[in-house]
């Protein structure tokens, strides 16, 4: 068994990475699971540690645009415009890759997943490095993203042997990831930057699909229903019966508290409504409601605008995890 040790030694992190390992990484969205992402044998066992399936591809983290767009060919305008105006940053984007990027990172596609991100401790991490770094988000196949060191310890203790502590992930949800469709400009996975965002940046309407343009299959593993979500049972508000105790049960909302909850079985996303801060707080959410062990939790959708839009998409995945089961 490997002994995880949780620690802040850039050089640390940059030596177990040279040595082939697997080191959780801090960024602004969640803490990513990283490696070589030139080496194979350090890209499996990203796969072997998080138990991920071969056939969900890794995002490339790099220091600065010019060695992103360098392992990548045909960059539209439009990429180059989100790239000056959103990198470093939580915007992934999906471009056709050069050959030398291993076949294990893109799952066997043509197109590799590229950002830069912007957390000072693994930006200068990426600077002291002279390959990009692999890492999918830092949690079990199937379970909740870690936006903090502690959260990724709690899944990955004993396989992984070193956590580089950056703090708290301040955006709180993963990147935005973009295509490029015959000319259109193409959003696969709601994340950190918002459409109203994107569109204002090139100055064009933007389609957003959850359908890979390559095989038509659901691109990204966020994609997949049954991602993001508690392992409690999680309802809608909507769907509280006030007939039970609902002593043991508890509630996320974004602002108001529930009149017929227990006050302290409830959190709040943001007092004030501020949808940034709700997005940095989701997770967290999850992940201490969670630990409660209530009979279930309810939680309530945000405003559908902005980053609202994000949120919700992973509301209603970790809705969707529980929906086959009868409410309470
Ligand atoms: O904010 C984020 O994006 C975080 C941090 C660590 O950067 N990373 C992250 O990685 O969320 P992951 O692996 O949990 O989600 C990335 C998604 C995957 O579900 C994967 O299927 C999709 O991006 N993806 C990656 N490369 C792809 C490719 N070449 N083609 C299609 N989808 C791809
Ligand atoms: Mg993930």
């Amino acid at each position: 068994m490997i002994q995880t040790e949780v620690g802040k030694d850039i050089l640390k992190a940059k030596l177990h990475l040279a040595d082939s390992e697997v080191v959780a990484i801090p960024t602004e969205t969640v803490y990513g699971l990283a490696a070589n992402g030139l080496n194979s044998v350090a890209i499996a066992k990203i796969f072997t540690a998080k138990k991920r399936p071969l056939s969900n591809p890794l995002i490339l983290h790099y220091k600065d645009t010019p060695s992103a767009f360098n392992d990548v060919i045909k960059i539209p305008d439009a990429a180059r415009l989100l790239a000056q105006e959103f990198w470093p940053g939580p915007l992934t984007m999906l471009l056709p890759k050069k050959s030398h990027i291993p076949d294990s990172v893109t799952a066997g596609k043509h197109r590799v997943a590229i950002r830069v991100p912007n957390h000072p401790v693994t930006r200068a991490l990426l600077e002291s490095l002279d390959f990009p770094l692999a890492a999918p988000s830092a949690n079990l196949y199937g379970c909740i993203s870690p936006t903090t060191a502690n959260h990724v310890l709690d899944q990955l203790n004993n396989r992984i042997p070193y956590i580089l502590d950056g703090g708290k992930c301040n955006k709180g949800i993963e990147s935005t990831i973009v295509g490029f469709d015959d000319g259109e400009v193409v959003v696969y996975r709601l994340g950190g930057i918002d459409i109203e965002a994107l569109e204002n940046c090139i100055n064009k309407k933007i389609l957003v699909t959850n359908k890979n343009n390559d095989d038509n299959e659901p691109l990204a593993s966020g994609m997949v229903k049954h991602h993001y979500a508690p392992t409690t049972p999680l309802y809608s508000i909507l769907e509280k019966d006030n007939k039970i105790n609902l002593k043991n049960y508890g509630f996320i909302g974004l602002k108001n508290l529930d009149k017929d909850i227990p006050t302290e079985n409830q959190y709040l996303l943001s007092s004030n409504g501020d949808l940034k801060e709700a997005a940095q707080q989701l997770y967290a959410s999850f992940h201490v409601m969670d630990a409660k062990n209530y009979e279930a939790i309810f939680v309530e959708l945000v405003p559908e605008l902005e980053l609202g839009r994000s949120i919700n998409d992973r509301i209603r995945r970790a809705l969707q995890k529980t929906k086959h089961k009868k409410s309470p």
